[in-house]
C-alpha cells in the first residue's frame, strides 16, 4: 500500500516522498534501477520516477528494470523522470542547448492531472534535455513559454510526465498535482504519523533481530527520539554519549540530566583530550570533520570492546546530512557531515539508520509520539562536531572557552525573552581575526563573533531570522562586556542557499 518512488539522483527526491507522506499517503524510495520484484514487495499502488542528474541519452544513464513500464501502475515521472517514459514509449528526448532553470509560468492546462488550474501557474524548471516528441498516442497536457512539451499523458489517463518539479515550495500548484494523481491512481490517504512509528518499530526490529545495539547518542531530537524507538520496539542497547570537548556551556551535564529520566542505559565517555589533540593544527573544515568523525568511531569501537560485542551502532542519521554528505546517487558532497561522510571505511559495526529517510521536523512528530519531552524536542539542531566546526581555522581550548562563553549569552538571552523556539536554529560562530576597537580609555584587539539566527522547515533551506534590533543590541553588550576577548559582534544576514547555516 505505497507510492514507490525511484530514485535517479536528484537531490528534490526526498521531497517528493515526504510531499505524498504529508498527504497521508504512505511513500518509500528505492533506487531507480531497483528490480520489479523489489518494487512489488513495497506493494504499490503507483510509481514516481525522480529527476536526475544524468541525461537519458547518455551511455550508462541510470534505467529503471524496463518491465515497471508494463506492471499495469500508474506512473508520474518528474523532469528525468518524465524523458525516461517519453524514451520507452517511443517519443523523442533532446539537447535542447539551453538549460531552463528558475521559475517558469505553465499554461494549456488539460486533463485531471491538472484538475483544478484554470489560469497561469508557477512552477519550478530545472533542466537541459527536453521532450521534443510525444511517443505516439500521448499528448501534450502543458506548456511553458520556453518549453511547449511541459507535461504529458499517456493513452490510458494514467500516466503522466512533467518537466518542472511539484515538489519544492517554488511550485505552489504542486501539491494539488500530486493530490490528482494520487485520486487518479486510487492511492488509499489513510498514512498518519502513528503509522510512521509502527512501521519504524517494525523495521528496527526486524533488522536487529536478537543482536546488541550500541546508540550513539548526543542529547539532540535525533538520537534521543532513537533511544526511545529502540526501547519502544523492546530492543536491548547501550547509549554512548562522548564529550568530544566540543561541546556547549553546561551541556554534558544537561544532557545526562535530560536522559536520565527516560531510562536511558547511558555511559559517557570523557574524550575531551584525545579530540583536541586530533584536531591540533588542523585548520581545514573538511579535514575538522574527518578527524571528528574518525575519533568518534574509535571510542565507539574502544568502548564497545570493554562493554562486549556489538553488531549494530545506531546513530540519528537524518536525510539531509546523507544528501549534504553525497550519500544519494550522483549527489554533490557539500559538507561531510560526521556521521556520513566524515565516518572511516573499516567501520566495524553496521550502520543503524532508522530516520535516513526523515527530515527534522518528521522526527519532531515521531518524538512527540514517542513521549520524548519538548525540553529535548524541541532543542535546535546542534552538529555532531560541535563547536569544532563553529570556530573558523584551528580549534584551540581559549577560542573553544570564548566560544562557549558568547554562545551561552546569546541562547540564555533567546529563552528569556520568549525567541528560542520562535527560531529553527541559532548559533554563535567565532572567527579568529582580531579587530580593533576601545573600551574605557584601552585600545583593544578582539575576536570577531558571528551570531546567526534562522527560520527554516527541514535545514534543507533557511532564510535569517528578523530578531528584533533592541535584543541584538542587548546580547552584543552583554557578549562583549562579559566576554573582553570578543570585540565585535556581527549578525549573519545570509540566507541558505547560497551560504549554509553553519560557517565552517
Ligand atoms: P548546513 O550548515 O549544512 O546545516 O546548512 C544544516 C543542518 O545540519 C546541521 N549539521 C550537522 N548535523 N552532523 C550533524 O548531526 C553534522 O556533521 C552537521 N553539519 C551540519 C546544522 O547545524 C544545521 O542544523
Amino acid at each position: 500500500m505505497s507510492i514507490v518512488v525511484l530514485d535517479f539522483g536528484s537531490q528534490y527526491t526526498p521531497l517528493i516522498a515526504r510531499r505524498f507522506r504529508e498527504l497521508h499517503a504512505y511513500s518509500v524510495i528505492l533506487p531507480g534501477t531497483a528490480s520489479l520484484e523489489t518494487i512489488h514487495a513495497q506493494k504499490p499502488h503507483a510509481l514516481i520516477l525522480s529527476g536526475g542528474p544524468a541525461s537519458v541519452s547518455m551511455k550508462n544513464a541510470p534505467t529503471p528494470d524496463p518491465r515497471i513500464f508494463e506492471a499495469g501502475l500508474p506512473i508520474l515521472g518528474i523532469c528525468y523522470g518524465m524523458q525516461l517514459l517519453t524514451r520507452h514509449f517511443g517519443g523523442r528526448v533532446e539537447q535542447v542547448g539551453r538549460r531552463e532553470y528558475g521559475k517558469a509560468f505553465l499554461t494549456g492546462f488539460d486533463g485531471p492531472l491538472f484538475a483544478g488550474f484554470d489560469d497561469e501557474r508557477r512552477v519550478w524548471m530545472s533542466h537541459s534535455d527536453a521532450v521534443t516528441a510525444t511517443p505516439p498516442g500521448w499528448r501534450v497536457v502543458a506548456a511553458t513559454k520556453e518549453n511547449p512539451i511541459a507535461a504529458i499523458e499517456s493513452p490510458d489517463h494514467r500516466s503522466f510526465g512533467v518537466q518542472f518539479h511539484p515538489e519544492v515550495v517554488h511550485t505552489p500548484g504542486g501539491r494539488t498535482i500530486f493530490e490528482n494523481f494520487l485520486k487518479l491512481s486510487g492511492v488509499p490517504r489513510d498514512w498518519t504519523p502513528e503509522r510512521t512509528v509502527e512501521l519504524l518499530v517494525q523495521g528496527v526490529q526486524k533488522e536487529v533481530g536478537e543482536e546488541r545495539v550500541l546508540l550513539a547518542v548526543s542529547g539532540g531530537v535525533d538520537s534521543s527520539a532513537l533511544a526511545m524507538l529502540l526501547a519502544r520496539a523492546g530492543l536491548e542497547h547501550t547509549a554512548v554519549f562522548v564529550d568530544h570537548g566540543l561541546l556547549r556551556l553546561g551541556e554534558r551535564a544537561a544532557v545526562e540530566d535530560a536522559l536520565r529520566p527516560l531510562r536511558v542505559n547511558l555511559v559517557t565517555v570523557d574524550a575531551k583530550h584525545r579530540f583536541i589533540k586530533a584536531l591540533k593544527g588542523i585548520s581545514d573544515p573538511e579535514e575538522k570533520r574527518k578527524v571528528i568523525g574518525r575519533e568518534f568511531i574509535a571510542v565507539f569501537r574502544e568502548r564497545a570492546q570493554e562493554l562486549g560485542s556489538f553488531r549494530f551502532l545506531a546513530q540519528g542519521t537524518l536525510y539531509p546530512d546523507v544528501i549534504e554528505s553525497a550519500g544519494t546517487p550522483g549527489g554533490a558532497n557539500i559538507k561531510s557531515h560526521h556521521n556520513v561522510g566524515g565516518l572511516p571505511k573499516e567501520l566495524g559495526f553496521e550502520l543503524l539508520e532508522p530516520f535516513r529517510h526523515l527530515f527534522k521536523d518528521e522526527v519532531r512528530e515521531v518524538a512527540r509520539l514517542l513521549g520524548l519531552p519538548d525540553s529535548i524536542r524541541l532543542r535546535h539542531p546542534f552538529p555532531g562536531p560541535g563547536l569544532g566546526i563553529r570556530i573558523l581555522g584551528e580549534v584551540t581550548p581559549e577560542r573553544l572557552e570564548v566560544l562557549r562563553k558568547a554562545d551561552a549569552i546569546f541562547i540564555q538571552a533567546l529563552r528569556d525573552c520568549d525567541l528560542y523556539t520562535a527560531v529553527w536554529q541559532a548559533l554563535a560562530t567565532l572567527i579568529p581575526l582580531r579587530s580593533v576597537g576601545v573600551a574605557g580609555d584601552e585600545r583593544r584587539y578582539g575576536y570577531v563573533l558571528a551570531l546567526r539566527a534562522v527560520s527554516s522547515v527541514d535545514g534543507m533551506t533557511a532564510d535569517w531570522s528578523r530578531l528584533p534590533a533592541e535584543f541584538m543590541d542587548e546580547v552584543a553588550q552583554q557578549i562583549t562586556r562579559q566576554v573582553p576577548e570578543v570585540g565585535r559582534v556581527v549578525y549573519d544576514i545570509t540566507s541558505k542557499p547560497p551560504a549554509t547555516i553553519e560557517w565552517e
